[in-house]
């Protein structure tokens, strides 16, 4: 086997098809709503990076801050061979947890971002030839099949990204990740604290306007993919904080009165002057909900560690 493998377990045109049905039913909700996982074409997935590495943005430091501080711990607790990683993005920060696993065998990092596991796929068997790397272009809440690789297994989802599934989608996500999990297996777990409400709202609307870009950008998909004519300066892009159900919403607010047309589903879309598109939820947690949330999907929270400040936490569960 070659040390780096890309296997599709979607179908390109399933892809589309699942695009069409989640703008077809989300647009002509009420209100209307795209899933987040529509933001990370390649240029997405660069804004994303870019994001990572804005001041106001502060999730990536703290949570590198603990995998720094952690990742012996994590390697000595898991003795993981083969490390999948749900959402990997770039794998920056997961390189501070390859350094550390000294007999990891495979990596399998899991994304619906082609270009994103290309390149970090290519540059991690570059920097070391040892590892084999399997990289799926997936969508994690759908069912999964891993490639048979020796275990013990850790899978790690990171960046706090489990906060962009709305609560009945995280109960059915990590019920699947529990259903992956054989004795001896773990999950590590990256969430996002529950802090101030301005520290929250500025990582999500920074000054230099990035975070707007990428919000902005789940339009050009759409426009690319399916045809349909949104001005994406016809928008702003909202971030605001629901206190309630502690969770970040972004939004994109129609500045006037408009329709846009989307030929692949045959749908006019009529937006009022002011009226809102929720694009992405961040829920934000604590850690008495985490464990919990484990605890209903049959995971056991074993370890729990935050970054010096309390913004950020990574936790460790195994299958109960
Ligand atoms: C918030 S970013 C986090 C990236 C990286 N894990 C980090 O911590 O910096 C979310 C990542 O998950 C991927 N993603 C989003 N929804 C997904 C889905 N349903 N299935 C697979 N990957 C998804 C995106 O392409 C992106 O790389």
């Amino acid at each position: 086997m070659s040390p780096f493998q890309l296997t599709r377990t979607l179908p390109e045109d399933a892809t589309e098809a699942a695009l069409r049905a989640d703008v077809q039913g989300g647009l002509t909700a009420q209100p209307k709503t795209l899933p987040p996982k529509w933001f990370y074409d390649a240029y997405g997935s660069e804004l994303f990076e870019q994001i990572t590495e804005l001041p106001e943005y502060y999730p990536t430091r703290a949570e590198r801050e603990i995998l720094l501080a952690r990742s012996a711990e994590i390697a000595s607790a898991t003795g993981a061979r083969t490390l999948v990683e749900l959402g990997s993005g770039s794998s920056d920060k997961t390189r501070h947890l390859l350094d550390e696993l000294p007999g990891l065998h495979t990596y399998v990092p899991v994304d619906v971002s082609e270009s994103a596991l290309t390149q970090a796929g290519r540059a991690l068997v570059a920097e070391r030839p040892s590892l084999s790397v399997h990289a799926l272009i997936a969508d994690f809440t759908a069912r999964l099949a891993l490639p048979p690789t020796p275990g013990p297994r850790l899978v790690a989802f990171l960046g706090g990204t489990i906060g962009n599934l709305l609560p009945a989608e995280r109960a059915r996500f990590l019920a699947s990740v529990r259903a992956l999990l054989a004795p001896g297996d773990a999950l590590l777990l990256g969430t996002d604290l529950v802090k101030d409400e301005s520290e929250l709202v500025a990582a999500y609307d920074d000054a230099a306007g990035v975070t707007a870009d990428f919000n902005k950008n789940v339009l050009t998909v759409v426009n690319r993919e399916l045809g349909a004519d949104f001005d994406p300066e016809a928008f702003d892009h909202v971030a605001l904080w629901d206190a309630e159900r502690e969770w970040i919403e972004m939004r994109l607010r129609s500045r006037t009165v408009q329709t846009v047309k989307i030929p692949a589903v045959d749908l006019a879309v009529d937006f009022g002057a002011g009226e809102e598109l929720r694009t992405e939820v961040s829920a934000k947690f604590r850690e008495a909900g985490v464990r919990d949330e484990l605890g209903t999907a049959g995971l056991e929270l074993t370890h729990w560690w935050t970054d010096t400040r309390g913004r950020f936490a990574l936790s460790l569960s195994t299958a109960r």
